[in-house]
């Protein structure tokens, strides 16, 4: 994940995934090269970073990343996994501020910040997740929602290497719905903007992801709109062929 303007491909096993699933990671490894144009990431459960670590070769465009940690580096937090420990185990990245740790287990705007910060004192590359339910874009608070997430999510002195910012409306994961290209083209063109002003040059190019129901059919209108810098994807990076189809339709 060294050149912030490739696209970013990335992965989201969630809570999905066994030692047999490694056929499945080889597949993804296999078949990146003709994803040439996209960085590839895959977050498995953290039980499986170790191995997939393993499994990608130095020099690949294949990354490995979890899917949560917590703000300390080590202690007393039973179940918890330090951003230190992902870095050992091979990640690069972390995904921090998914909805589904914000709505089932509490997580806040500034725990959320507090896990990007945690991530970049191990040298991750922190994927921060902001999204509108769908009573809020009934409302009409859209904007104002991702506003105030990002106010309070991503902390002060963001990079282009240390972070991507998802937008993940919360009503389109796991759903099959999606916005419309004109929605999603509004949300990313609000984000680019926050980003330009808080982080100048830095702002420019780091890589705003669109996730929510990415699918193999929808992927190319999905990554060809303006300041939309790849995907993340949940249910469809299962299985090595949709998730490398979506890959290679990164322009
Ligand atoms: P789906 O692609 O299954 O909708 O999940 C999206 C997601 O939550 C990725 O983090």
């Amino acid at each position: 994940m060294t050149d912030a303007r490739r696209p970013l491909i990335a992965g989201n096993w969630k809570m999905n995934g066994l030692k047999a699933s490694a056929g499945e990671m080889r597949a993804i490894v296999a078949g990146a090269s003709k994803a040439a144009k996209a960085d590839l990431l895959i977050c498995p459960p953290a039980t499986l970073v170790a191995e997939f670590a393993g499994i990608v070769k130095k020099g690949s465009p294949v990354a490995i990343g979890g899917q949560d940690c917590h703000a300390a580096a080590s202690g007393a937090h039973t179940g918890d996994i330090s951003t230190e420990m992902l870095a050992d185990a091979g990640a690069t990245a972390v995904i921090v501020g998914h909805s589904e740790r914000r709505a089932d287990h509490g997580e806040t705007d500034a725990i959320v910040n507090a896990k990007a910060q945690a991530a970049w004192r191990a040298e991750l590359t922190a994927i921060l997740c902001i999204g509108e339910t769908q009573a809020q874009r009934d409302a009409g608070k859209t904007l104002d929602i991702i506003g105030g997430q990002l106010r309070g999510s991503v902390p002060e002195g963001a990079t282009a290497n240390t972070l991507v910012i998802a937008y993940e409306p919360v009503w389109a994961i796991g759903t099959g719905l999606t916005p419309t290209v004109k929605d999603v083209a509004q949300v990313h063109e609000y984000i680019r903007n926050y980003l330009k002003q808080y982080f100048k040059n830095d702002g420019e190019v780091i890589r705003i992801l669109y996730g929510g129901s990415v699918k193999p059919s929808n992927a190319v209108e999905l990554l060809a709109v303006p300041h939309v810098n790849g995907a993340l994807i949940g249910g469809a990076s299962l299985k090595a062929s949709d998730f490398l189809a979506i890959a290679a339709a990164a322009p």
